[in-house]
């Protein structure tokens, strides 16, 4: 249909995959092809692994004018919304599965950030719906959070596309994101089903141009949905 490829779709560089000792280097490299970047807040607690606090978003801040997409792997993620905000984050998200979801979101929009939700494979949509309307951003993840590199989840497709039914719904604008084992392939189908915001991370900083990775990846996702 012409004019139905109008719809933006964003590339969202996960830094899990870069080289953390050379973090503005790589938020440098991908910043001629997009203006998002996905940063992995990870606790060793809601998951087995440990990343990135507050002391780093603010150390990239001056480095970056992307869009600083920050993904809470955490168990208590309200206790640090305003360090994040004032380390100079514009978008949290936080997981469902933590619990008193609703005054979270409330709290980062508070705070004057974009609010986020996001879920485990294992999590039904069901968990989330009540929450779609306090939502600029919901999170499906297709792997089980906690490393780069892991192969998706085919089996989340179908809750893919059940969350975009939802949104649509009920009118709301709410871009669905799609994080873990994006990649050639993946990339088409989680646009078909309904995301619009692609997180990538070793398909573009193990790539051996980041920028150009970059801009396969949205040409395959504006491709799949024209
Ligand atoms: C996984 C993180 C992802 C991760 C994706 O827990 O939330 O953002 O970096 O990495 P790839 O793209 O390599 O699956
Ligand atoms: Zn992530």
């Amino acid at each position: 249909m012409p004019g139905a490829s109008a719809e933006q779709v964003h590339i969202a560089p996960s830094l899990l995959s870069a080289d953390f000792g050379r973090l503005a280097q790589a938020a440098a490299a991908v910043a001629p092809a997009t203006d998002w970047l996905h940063l992995d807040v990870m606790d060793g607690h809601f998951v087995p692994n440990l990343t990135i606090g507050p002391p780093v978003v603010a150390s990239l801040r001056p480095h970056s004018a992307a869009l600083f997409d920050c993904h809470l792997m955490m168990t208590n993620p309200g206790e640090f919304l305003a360090a994040f905000r004032d380390a100079g984050a514009n978008s949290v998200t936080v997981h469902v599965e933590v619990g008193d979801t609703a005054a979270l979101l409330e709290e980062i929009r508070r705070l004057g950030m974009r609010a986020g939700l996001a879920l485990n494979p294992d999590t039904p949509l069901a968990a989330v719906e009540e929450h779609l309307a306090a939502l600029d951003l919901l999170l499906v993840m297709t792997v089980f959070p906690g490393f780069g590199g892991q192969a998706f989840m085919e089996e989340v497709l179908p809750k893919i596309a059940a969350a975009r039914r939802a949104i649509d719904e009920r009118g709301l604008h709410v871009l669905i994101e799609v994080d873990g084992g994006i990649a050639e392939g993946t990339v088409e189908k989680t646009a078909r089903a309904g995301a619009r915001v692609f997180v990538a991370g070793s398909a573009i900083f193990h790539a051996p141009d980041p920028a150009a990775a970059v801009r396969d990846l949205e040409r395959r996702a504006l491709d799949a949905i024209a």
